[in-house]
């Protein structure tokens, strides 16, 4: 991945398996625009194929992860514009990626920053980041998934009174809530922590961790009894694999699991 060259985006392998990328629009806070997203959805779809790469860390800046969508951009839109040109409809392709991604959230992630972390797969933060909706103070509400993720995320009235009143969340909350899985003192621990479980997930059966993300997408859409009927006909498809002969011949035996990732 580190071949590929991106105007808004840094893409490295800083760890075995891990692909790290990087906004990189420093000038406007990550404000995601067009070109920057049609460089995401590249990337993460290049990575998904890249049959080196285990897990992704997405990250911003330490002053910013995404300050939102580029209200310069949007400003002179009309609803013909919008809505004729299914406006932010591709920003959602990141969620299409297999393989599972950690956002890293130091700074602002507000707007679309903010609905940009929550597409990720685990979100992690830095104590003093900044989550918010703040649409509502551009006489618009939240256009990318915050209004259902923020919701299933921190529970209703708490992301009801986010997006109602455009107040930010700092990162300490946010991990009180459960929006992200772990909060960090700094950008740089956060960084680390994200590559660590990146790491550690790289380290498993790419069918097994596919699978997983899989299933527990799932529980966002079916009810209970579907999902745990669809969880576990995917757990007896494992059994299909060597990777599931492996893994429990090497516990029986006491020894490191050495995956074919078939
Ligand atoms: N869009 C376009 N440009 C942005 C931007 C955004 N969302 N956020 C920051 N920038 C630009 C600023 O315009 C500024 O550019 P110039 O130097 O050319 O003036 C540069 O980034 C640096 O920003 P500031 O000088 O404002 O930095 P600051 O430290 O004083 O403030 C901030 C930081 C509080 C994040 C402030 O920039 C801000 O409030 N940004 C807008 C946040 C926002 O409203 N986001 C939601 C957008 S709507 C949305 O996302 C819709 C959706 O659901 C998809």
């Amino acid at each position: 991945p580190s071949s590929q060259t991106y105007e808004y985006l840094k893409v490295s392998t800083p760890r075995t398996g891990v692909a790290l990328i990087e906004l990189n629009r420093p000038k406007a806070l990550n404000a995601l625009f067009t070109p920057l997203i049609t460089e995401l959805n590249a990337c993460a779809k290049q990575l998904d194929k890249d049959s080196s790469i285990g897990a992704i860390v997405l990250t911003g800046s330490p002053k910013a992860f995404a300050a939102g969508a580029d209200i310069k951009e949007m400003a002179p839109k009309t609803f013909g514009d919008v809505y004729g040109n299914d406006f932010i409809e591709s920003w959602n392709d990141l969620t299409l990626t297999k393989k599972p991604i950690i956002s890293a959230v130091n700074g602002y992630a507000l707007g679309g920053g903010c609905e940009l972390a929550m597409m990720a797969d685990i979100v992690y933060c830095s104590a003093s980041a900044n989550f918010g909706q703040p649409e509502i103070k551009l006489g618009v509400i939240p256009g990318a998934g915050g209004s259902q993720r923020l919701t299933k995320g921190i529970g209703k009235s708490r992301a009801m009174e986010m997006i109602l009143t455009g107040d930010n969340l700092s990162g300490t909350k946010a991990g009180e809530w459960g929006l992200a899985a772990k909060v960090f003192e700094d950008a740089e621990k956060c960084v680390e922590g994200a590559l660590d479980t990146a790491e550690k997930i790289a380290g498993y059966s790419r069918l097994a961790v596919k699978a997983a993300k899989e299933v527990v997408n799932k529980s966002q859409d079916l009810g209970i009894r579907e999902g745990v009927e669809f969880e576990r006909r995917v757990f007896h498809g494992l059994f299909g694999s060597q990777d599931q002969k492996i893994g429990m011949k090497a516990f029986a035996e006491k020894k490191k699991a050495e995956w074919t990732h078939e």
